[in-house]
């Protein structure tokens, strides 16, 4: 008894043919003496009908349930015009059923597919098995398959080989916290799992691969948020005798052809803008080009006004002061001005001044707003001037320090973007590039913005003399404001890449417990190489328009990092913690 059809597929050219369907039952109806029932597999429903003709069939059909495993076999006919289903993809056929075999029965279950935004996300997560039945997840599962063979078909076409990398490793310099792995064979010894594959990939263009791929998956104990997961998988690609060019056509050509191909989106050539650009137009290296709004720097105009607020970061070089005008934003209530600043307080803005521009026309009298008293007519007006502002507009400002106010302003162009539907395109990639080489933390330490293997853009004279302007040969691609994927050129030669170390106070000891197979590969003649990986989770959920990574993720974590189906992570038994030579401090007490 050989299945002959997916439920789903069942179509008109079908009908008259004896099929043998399986499924799950999704729906059982009883209407008089003729029995429904929904069969329903990864395909999709068809409907099937009992009626007391076929008595056996039917007297099994009679006590089927919910989510109960069938096979049945039967003739597709079609249904009658009253009966045609226009909302179902098998609405116009229906199977008549003569056989039917119950393969197994399912318990009440703990949540109706089709109610299931009812129940908490905790429910379907503990019953993913069940949730994953639905037909969106279904089609997301397909999806990210098809998304996966073309991403493989399209790298092994420009001649990438597969390759894969150890899961059981040692510490990557990714910058989030390990996931380590306590090894028996050597007591007190850890491996780490990869943050990436960074390290091997760059040891595979040594070894002379040349052109290197991977679906990888990458784990790191960082804080999550909707598009982080612990455990993630990546698109990872490296590449030899390269430079950004190469890699920048080879990643855009892959993310063109998806959209292309699955969602049948053509997203042109993608622009590029420097980090620095990003930062002043949009606060942000991940800036929503959808969004028509940016920042204006207004420094030079509030040297000497009075206002304390706005004239102390306008004399401070660290600081910025910027405005951000909202087209038609001058309705906006009291309220939702109040609920803006509390926003912006998320990111450290001590406050959100505002001036509604009510009528030009009226100068000063035709604008509102709690600051014009503090900082002056003229100032006002210059500052207007320079947004080019129009009645209707309002215009919010920050002053802080430049971390502050990019993260604040730039958070709240999204926001504000969002609650007033502003977006004036579907898609918007765009190639950041020219990243700084470093980061400056607070206390004036430098760290590597991306990691410490990457080329500087700037000569190595330079770098040391102003480590902190310096820029590096590394770019991300953003889509709608997501990352979506990250890359750099590679140090390949071993005195650029101690330089850097120096730069970051990484010493001898340090470099060789660290890194030391990674340095002594490149002393055995490191090609030039460069490469990139595009976050595959966050690549399907752009695609079905979802805002939660766990959607295209079979068996995603929680946001606190475990798993509700498995209960993982558990306590392991104190056998296996001795045979590991580890001894449990403090016992969670979940
Ligand atoms: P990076 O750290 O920028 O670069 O990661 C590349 C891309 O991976 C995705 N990503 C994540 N997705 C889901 N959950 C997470 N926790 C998570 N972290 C990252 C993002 C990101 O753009 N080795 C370098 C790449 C290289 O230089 O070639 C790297 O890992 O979409
Ligand atoms: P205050 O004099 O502190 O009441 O502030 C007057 C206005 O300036 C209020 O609308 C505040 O929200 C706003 N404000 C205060 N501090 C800042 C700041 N750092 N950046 C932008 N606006 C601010």
């Amino acid at each position: 008894m050989r299945r002959s059809e997916y439920c789903g597929l069942v179509k008109p050219e079908h009908v008259g043919d004896d099929l043998i369907l399986c499924g799950w039952v999704d729906r059982r109806r009883d209407h008089g003496g003729v029995i429904f029932i929904d069969l329903r597999d990864r395909e999709g429903v068809v409907q099937v009908v009992f009626d007391p003709d076929n008595a056996e069939a039917f007297t099994l059909a009679d006590g089927v349930r919910s989510e109960y495993v069938l096979r049945v076999k039967g003739k597709v006919r079609s249904r009658s015009n009253e009966t045609v289903n226009e909302s179902m993809a098998t609405g116009n056929i229906e199977l008549y059923a003569h056989h039917l075999e119950v393969l197994n029965q399912a318990q009440t279950p703990p949540f109706q597919l089709d109610e299931h935004v009812n129940v908490g996300e905790e429910v379907r997560l503990k019953y993913r098995y069940m949730d994953l039945r639905r037909p969106e997840m279904q089609k997301n599962l397909k999806l990210r398959s098809e998304v996966t063979h073309s991403v493989r078909n399209f790298l092994i076409d420009k001649g990438f080989l597969d390759i894969e990398t150890p899961i059981m490793t040692r510490a990557t310099p990714e910058g989030a916290r390990d996931y380590v792995i306590p090894s028996r064979t050597y007591p007190g010894k850890f491996f780490a799992m990869p943050q990436s594959p960074q390290l091997f990939k760059q040891l595979l263009m040594v070894a002379g691969c040349d052109r290197y791929f991977q679906i990888a998956k990458c784990f790191r104990d960082e804080d999550l948020r909707a598009d982080r997961q612990p455990e993630f998988t990546q698109i990872d690609i490296e590449a030899s005798f390269v430079d950004q060019e190469d890699v920048l056509e080879i990643g855009e050509g892959l993310i063109n052809e998806i959209f292309r191909k699955h969602l049948s989106v053509d997203l042109g050539e993608f622009p590029r803008m420097s980090y620095k650009d990003a930062m002043r137009k949009y606060g942000s290296d991940k800036p929503d080009l959808r969004i028509p709004l940016e920042l204006v720097d207004i420094k030079d105009l509030l040297l000497n006004v009075e206002f304390k607020v706005f004239s102390g970061p306008a004399n401070d070089p660290k600081s910025r002061v910027s405005a951000l005008k909202i087209p038609g934003g001058a309705e906006l209530s009291r309220k939702k001005i109040d609920e803006y600043t509390e926003f912006v307080a998320i990111y450290g803005a001590k406050g959100l001044a505002w001036i509604k521009v009510n009528d030009l026309g009226d100068g000063i009298e035709g604008m509102q707003s709690p600051i014009i008293k503090f900082i002056g007519e003229q100032t006002t007006l210059a500052i207007m001037d320079r947004l080019d502002a129009k009645n209707g507009d309002i215009v919010f400002f920050g002053a802080d320090t430049h971390k502050i106010v990019s993260e604040a302003l730039g958070a709240l162009r999204c926001r504000i973007a969002a609650d007033m539907d502003l977006y004036i395109a579907d898609w918007a990639p765009i190639w950041i590039v020219d990243f700084p080489m470093f980061e400056v933390l607070e206390d004036g330490v430098l760290t590597p913005l991306h990691h410490p293997f990457t080329l500087p853009l700037s000569g190595l004279d330079e770098l040391s003399r102003e480590p902190s302007e310096s820029l590096s040969v590394a770019y991300d691609i953003v889509i709608n404001g997501y990352e979506l994927g990250g890359g750099s050129m590679r140090i390949h030669d071993q005195k650029t890449q101690e330089v850097i170390f120096d730069i970051l106070k990484i010493d001898k000891e340090e470099q060789h417990e660290k890194f030391g197979f990674l340095l002594d590969a490149l002393r055995f003649g490191a090609p030039p190489h460069g490469g990139i990986a595009f976050g595959l989770d966050r690549l399907m959920m752009l695609l079905i328009e979802k805002d939660s990574i766990r959607d295209v993720i079979a068996f995603p974590k929680t946001q606190s990092a475990s798993c509700l189906m498995t209960d993982a992570p558990s306590h392991v038994d104190s056998n296996q913690l001795n045979e590991l030579g580890i001894r449990a401090r403090q016992l969670s007490s979940q």
